[in-house]
Parts: structure tokens; sequence; C-alpha cells
């Protein structure tokens, strides 16, 4: 969906069922989004599978890419691993003029900073996310990194080099600090599962929003949470929404 488009999505965008039962507006729902934190937003089937073909985009909707689209124009830095830059094919991060307009507003950048998560840092410099970002882009990558790999992608971006978590890959508390020392207070992630991973492994996401696309996949998709150690996070429903059969929950994890 083109921004234009994006922009003619009428004002409620969903209804609410929980808490109180009411229509929400977009504006509302990016106000709601403005609250600090690391919080995800992962489209989801029925069937728990995160991908039609390969790619996410196979389960969205334009409500659901309206939705990602104020999430995302609510956030200081986007938080994305490198499988899922490769996998989705990612172009620069900017918002629309409604979403420049909200973020002036609120004090913010023009448009939210991507940070991508890599340890091969196999991430191509010359690709328009990085060379046609209207803000810097950061790349978080382990101490030990391929040091011309380093010296690359430091043409486009800054380059954090951080100490390794369980796995070997970066830490996702560290990588959730190097965030905020940037002054980036809120932190939205698009994933995918094993960044998820690293990060619910070290207790350093606060909120989950899960969209759940009225499809079964089948297939053989990726789940949410990828690789952190088994145990279970309870989480509490912040709100429900609804538009005809999409869902979109969003949980604090307590
Ligand atoms: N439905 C949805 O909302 C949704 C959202 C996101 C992704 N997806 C899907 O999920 C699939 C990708 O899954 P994935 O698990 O491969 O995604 P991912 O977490 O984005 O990618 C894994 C890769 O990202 C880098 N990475 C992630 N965490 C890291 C860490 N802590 N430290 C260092 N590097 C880290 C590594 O890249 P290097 O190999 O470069 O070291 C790793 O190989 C794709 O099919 C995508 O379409 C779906």
């Amino acid at each position: 969906m083109t921004d234009e488009t994006r922009d003619a999505v009428p004002g409620a965008l969903f209804d609410r069922l929980w808490p109180e039962p009411g229509e929400v507006t977009a504006d509302e729902l990016a106000a709601t989004y403005l609250e600090p934190g690391v919080r995800s937003n992962m489209v989801t089937s029925i069937d728990g599978s995160l991908t039609m073909d390969g790619r996410a985009g196979g389960l969205s909707d334009p409500v659901d890419q309206a939705h990602l689209h104020l999430a995302r124009s609510a956030a200081d830095v986007l938080l994305v691993g490198a499988g899922t830059l490769r996998a989705e094919g990612y172009g620069p991060v900017r918002t629309d003029e409604t979403g420049v307009a909200r973020r002036r507003a609120a004090g913010q950048s023009d448009h939210p900073r991507l940070a991508a998560v890599s340890a091969s840092l196999d991430l191509d410099e010359s690709s328009p996310m990085f060379r046609d970002a209207p803000e810097r882009p950061l790349v978080l990558t382990v101490t030990g990194a391929p040091r011309e790999r380093v010296a690359a992608l430091e043409e486009v971006a800054e380059v954090v080099l951080l100490p390794p978590g369980e796995g070997g890959g970066v830490s996702g508390r560290a990588a959730v600090d190097a965030l905020r020392e940037r002054g980036h207070a809120r932190i939205l992630t698009e994933g995918g599962p094993t960044l998820l991973g690293a990060l619910v492994a070290e207790d350093a996401l606060d909120e989950m929003l899960v969209s759940y696309s009225p499809v079964v996949a089948g297939g053989t998709g990726r789940r949410m949470v990828l690789g952190a150690a088994e145990a279970v996070r309870e989480a509490e429903l912040v709100s429900l929404l609804r538009s005809d059969s999409l869902l979109v929950a969003r949980y604090r994890l307590t």
C-alpha cells in the first residue's frame, strides 16, 4: 500500500472490543503507541504461521498495513533482524505527511530510524534501505564481526559493536540499551522470530502487538519467538481491536 492509500484509510480504523467497546481512529492509535517501551508488531495466521510464500506480506491486508504504518510512525526506531530485512526486501524507512506532522508535534525526528541486527553483516550497503534512508540507519552487530563488512556498512550507517548474548548473537538487552543510549525510547521491533527470541531470552520485550489474519496458512512457516529457552512469560491483554475478521491484540508482558 502506498502512502497515499494509507492516508485514504478512513478515520475510524477499528472497532475496539476491549477494554471499552467503541471506534478507534488512526490518531488515537498513533497516540497510544507513543508510550515508551520495546514493542513488537507481527502478523500471524490463525494456525500460527508468520508467512505465506516465505513472507509476512501474504498474511497482511490494507487495514493491517495501515496499522503497521501507524505503529511504525510513532516509533523512534525500528529494530529488525537481518533475516527479515532480506526476506521482506525492506526499502528506506519513512513515514507519510500525516505521520511527519504527528511526529513533529510529539517532538520526534521526521522519520523513524532503522536499526538492523546482524552477526554476519551480510547486508547490502548499496540497497535503498541504507542509501535512501532519511535518518541514518544503525547496524547492531557483535564484537568480532567481519572488519571489512563493518567498514563497508559504516559508509551508510552507524555500526555498533555489542557483546554476544547466550546464543552468540547480539544480546537482546545490549541492543535495547544501545538504542536507549541514543535517545530512542520508543522501540518497535518487526522481528523476526530469531531476533524476538534474543529479546525474550533477556526479558527485553515489554509489549507484543499481534495481528491475527483470518486465514489458515498451513505450510511450515515460523512462529513468533524462536530460540529462547522454553519458559512461560505471562501477558496481560491491553486492548483488542477488530476490522471485519482481522483482530489486533496488544499484550503487555508481565
Ligand atoms: N509475520 C510477521 O509479522 C513476520 C515478521 C518478521 C519476519 N517474518 C518472517 O520470518 C522469517 C525470518 O525469520 P528469522 O528468524 O530468520 O528472522 P530474523 O530474526 O529477522 O533473522 C535472523 C537473522 O537476523 C540476524 N539476527 C537476528 N537476531 C540476531 C541477534 N540477536 N544477533 C545477531 N544477529 C541477529 C541474523 O542475521 P545474520 O545471518 O546476518 O547474522 C540472523 O541470521 C521470514 O520468512 C520473514 O518473512 C514474519
